[in-house]
């Protein structure tokens, strides 16, 4: 029997085949493929799919169309004055332009008596429509957020026209960054199927550890499974990474190791993120807004760190257990729990620091959009900072 290599298994950054888990979606209770492949058949629908980063969102397109007929373009290839159809031709694989021969082909030294007609064409929306729908393609427009504003509206202009001519095409991209020019497009409406991916549960989660050692086959208490699910913070990918950590550590390809033991768990998370990079992001945030001179109080904790306010709310967030979400009674409940001396900052101070911190992010990039401060809750948008926060080499 050949014998499975983990990395082969567990695949953090691309299509798991051997691990990949089908979900129910919560709303009506079906699973995500059966749900894209009926949104599929409805010919004159876009269908969009929104959900958080690294949910799944890719890997579920790429589940369900066969790969010869997905035709992949991603917001970032959009360049002002772009022309969309050239962009989704090219990347379909059709020439920009050139001749096509039509009638018999041209035989060596034979072609005398041939008769072939010669044509000249260049790539046109219509030609890359007809293309699509002759050879059953489908074209995914991955994060289309990536897409500048404008060049967003006049796509969702051209995918309009081109669902009436049936056709297939599937927009992906975050909450709430993009649906404006999509799901809340007048001129889409009722031409559109929604799909809204939800984060991952940790039984769902789980199900990639257990298939995943099973087909290496190595046992994993449940437990184990667990805990692991826990720390993956909603995220398969998580998930797949601390997998394919452990075993990296214990070494699986070369030993004839069959039962997982507990003491890799911490340092397979210590382990994972070596891969993150949150250095900036994090400094960023602990140094908070410019104090202008003044001198922030500093508050020291059970652990013996001190620390001022912003470090305060990093620590709150980062402690156990974890979570994705904390309204502002929590975060003054962890906090207060951190704090040695009696004096604490109240819940007026806490938010109005959090909103400092949500303008710092705001004007920043990307890589900084790691969590939104929204109607007196704390949302963590970025799973893996949360748990670089967690288990990163950087206390
Ligand atoms: N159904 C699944 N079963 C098992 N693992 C999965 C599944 N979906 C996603 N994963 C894991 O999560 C990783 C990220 O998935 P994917 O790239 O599809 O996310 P995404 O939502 O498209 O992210 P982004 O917002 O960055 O584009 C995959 O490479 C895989 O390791
Ligand atoms: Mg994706």
């Amino acid at each position: 029997m050949c014998k499975f290599l983990a990395e082969q298994i567990f695949k953090p950054g691309s299509f798991p085949e051997y691990t990949y888990v089908s979900r129910e979606s919560l709303d009506i209770g079906v699973n995500y493929e059966v749900r894209l492949k009926q949104a599929l058949k409805i010919s004159g629908c876009l269908t969009s799919i929104i959900g958080p980063s690294k949910m799944g969102k890719t890997v579920l397109c790429e589940k369900v169309i066969d790969l010869e007929n997905l035709v992949e373009v991603s917001g970032v290839d959009f360049k002002l004055n772009d022309d969309f159809w050239t962009v989704i031709g090219t990347k379909a694989g059709l020439p920009m332009s050139g001749e096509f021969i039509e009638g018999k082909t041209v035989k060596d030294n034979t072609s005398d008596d041939l008769y072939y007609k010669k044509d000249k064409f260049v790539l046109t929306k219509d030609r890359v429509i007809d293309y699509f729908k002759e050879n059953g393609k489908v074209l995914v427009l991955d994060d289309f957020h990536y897409a500048p504003e404008d060049i967003q509206l006049h796509i969702a202009q051209q995918l309009k026209d081109a669902i009436r001519k049936e056709f297939k095409a599937i927009v992906v991209s975050l909450p709430h960054r993009a649906d404006d020019a999509i799901r809340k497009n007048a001129d889409l409406t009722g031409r559109l199927s929604l799909i809204n991916i939800e984060n991952w549960k940790n039984d769902e989660l789980e199900q990639i550890a257990k298939r995943g050692f099973e087909k290496l086959d190595i046992n994993i208490d449940d437990e184990l499974v667990k805990n692991i699910a826990i720390e993956s913070l909603t995220s398969p990918q998580l998930m797949q990474y601390i997998c394919l950590s452990i075993c990296t550590l214990l070494d699986t390809d070369n030993s004839k190791i069959t039962q997982i033991p507990e003491e890799v768990l911490k340092r397979a998370y210590k382990f994972t993120t070596v891969n993150f990079e949150y250095s900036d992001v994090l400094n960023t945030l602990l140094l908070g807004p410019n104090p202008r001179g003044n001198k922030r109080k500093i508050y020291i904790t059970k652990s013996g760190k001190e620390l001022d306010i912003y470090g305060l709310i990093v620590e709150a967030v980062s402690i156990n257990p974890p979570s994705m979400g904390f309204d502002i009674e929590e975060m003054k409940c962890r906090i207060d729990n951190l704090i040695v001396n009696d004096s604490k900052p109240d819940k007026q101070q806490i938010r109005e620091s959090l909103n400092k911190l949500q303008s710092i992010i705001d004007e920043k990039e990307n890589i900084y959009k790691v969590f939104e401060w929204k109607d007196g809750k704390l949302y963590i948008l970025d799973p893996l900072f949360l748990f670089y926060l967690r288990w990163g080499n950087h206390k």
